[in-house]
C-alpha cells in the first residue's frame, strides 16, 4: 500500500502540472501576434505584450512572421554580420574598358547638375558588373564620389567585386516592401529581375531563366547601417520594381537630392512614376534615352534645390 501511494502521487502531481502548463500555453498562444500578418510596419517589440517571443533572425529576414522596422538595429546588425555590406576596394581599378564614363549619359547629366562637385555620395542599383553602363563609375573615379553599389545577382556581383570599385557593395536586392524580405531573382546579366513583381506589362520571359533566392533590404536599411542620411545621386534601374522600391523610402529621413529612374519597365507607366515623384517633392529636369533602349531614364531633382535645377538647364561653358 505504501509503495502504491508513493508511485501514483507524483504521477497525479505531474498530470496536474502539465494540465496547468498546457492551459497557460494556450493563453499565451492567443496573445501572440497572428502569423502571416500583412501589416507593413509592425515592429518586433516586447512592450506590446508581456510575453517575449523568440523568432530566429534568419526567419525574420524573410519577412515573416514579423517585420522589423527599416532602421531597426537588428536589421543593421544582420547586414553587417552576414557581409551584406562590403567596403570599398583599396586596390587599383581592374576595368576592362578605357571608357571614362560608360553610362548612357546619366553620369554626365549628374556631373553637370552638381557642377563637377567632388566627394558626393551615390547609390546605384542594379550595380551590374560595376562597369558595363555604370552610371556612377565616372563620379567615383573622376570626381572622387563615394557610394553604394547594390547588385542582387551573385554572378554579376562576383564580376563587380573584381573591378575594385571604391564604393560599398552589397549582394542583395532592394526591398519592394518596407522591411527585409526574400525574393526569387531571375538571373540574366543586365536584365535580371525579381520574378513576379508588379510589372505586368513586361512580357513574359521566353527562355528559361536561372533562378536564385535573394535577400532584399529596404534601401533605407542599408543607408542606416552606413549612417548615411544624404544621398546626392540615386541611380535606380531594377527592370520593373522601381515604383515599389521608391515606395519604401522614408524621404523625410533620408534626403535624396537627385535620382535617375528607368521608366521603361515600370508597369504602371512613366506618367505614374512622374506623378509619384512629384508628390514626393521632385521635378524632372531631363531624360536620358538611348536608341537601343539601353536607357530610358527620368532625371529627378528635389524641388528645394534651385541651384541644381538651374544647373541642369544651363548650357555648359
Ligand atoms: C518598443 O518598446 C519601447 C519601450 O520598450 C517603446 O519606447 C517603443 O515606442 C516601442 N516601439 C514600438 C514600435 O512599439
Ligand atoms: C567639369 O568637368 C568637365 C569634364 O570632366 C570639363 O570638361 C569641364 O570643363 C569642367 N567644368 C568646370 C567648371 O570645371
Ligand atoms: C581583373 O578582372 C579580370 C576579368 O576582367 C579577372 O579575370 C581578374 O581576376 C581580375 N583581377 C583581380 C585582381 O581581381
Amino acid at each position: 500500500m505504501t509503495k502504491n501511494t508513493t508511485t501514483w502521487r507524483p504521477r497525479v502531481a505531474t498530470a496536474v502540472v502539465m494540465t496547468v502548463f498546457i492551459l497557460f500555453w494556450y493563453k499565451i498562444a492567443s496573445w501572440l501576434p497572428p502569423k502571416n500578418s500583412n501589416s507593413d510596419s509592425k515592429h518586433l517589440n516586447g512592450s506590446s505584450s508581456s510575453v517575449m517571443i523568440s523568432v530566429p533572425i534568419e526567419t525574420v529576414m524573410s519577412g515573416e512572421p514579423v517585420q522589423l522596422g527599416q532602421d531597426d538595429s537588428r536589421v543593421s546588425k544582420f547586414i553587417w554580420d552576414h557581409g551584406y555590406l562590403q567596403p570599398a576596394s583599396k586596390l587599383g581599378y581592374n576595368l576592362t574598358s578605357g571608357d571614362k564614363d560608360p553610362s548612357m549619359g546619366q553620369g554626365q547629366m549628374i556631373r553637370k547638375i552638381f557642377k563637377n562637385m567632388t566627394g558626393g555620395f551615390f547609390v546605384e542599383c542594379g550595380g551590374l558588373d560595376g562597369e558595363t553602363r555604370s552610371n556612377t563609375l565616372f563620379l567615383e573615379k573622376e570626381l572622387g564620389w563615394k557610394g553604394l553599389l547594390v547588385e542582387a545577382d551573385p554572378k554579376n556581383y562576383a564580376l563587380l567585386m573584381q573591378k575594385q570599385r571604391k564604393a560599398w557593395a552589397s549582394n542583395s536586392c532592394l526591398a519592394t516592401k518596407p522591411y527585409p524580405h526574400k525574393v526569387v531573382f531571375q538571373q540574366d546579366f543586365n536584365t535580371g529581375r525579381i520574378k513576379d513583381d508588379s510589372s505586368k506589362l513586361v512580357p513574359k520571359r521566353k527562355k528559361k531563366m536561372e533562378e536564385t533566392l535573394v535577400q532584399c533590404f529596404p534601401i533605407y536599411s542599408l543607408l542606416s547601417a552606413l549612417s548615411v542620411t544624404t544621398v546626392d545621386y540615386f541611380s535606380l534601374d531594377v527592370e520593373g520594381a522601381e515604383m515599389e522600391v521608391l515606395a519604401t523610402i522614408p524621404f523625410d529621413k533620408v534626403f535624396i537630392k537627385t535620382l535617375s529612374v528607368e521608366f521603361n519597365h515600370v508597369g504602371v507607366g512613366k506618367d505614374a512614376l512622374r506623378k509619384v515623384m512629384e508628390d514626393k517633392g521632385y521635378v524632372i529636369v531631363g531624360q536620358v534615352k538611348h536608341s537601343r533602349n539601353w536607357a530610358n531614364d527620368f532625371i529627378f531633382v528635389h524641388n528645394s534645390l534651385h541651384q541644381l535645377i538651374a544647373a541642369a538647364a544651363e548650357e555648359e561653358q
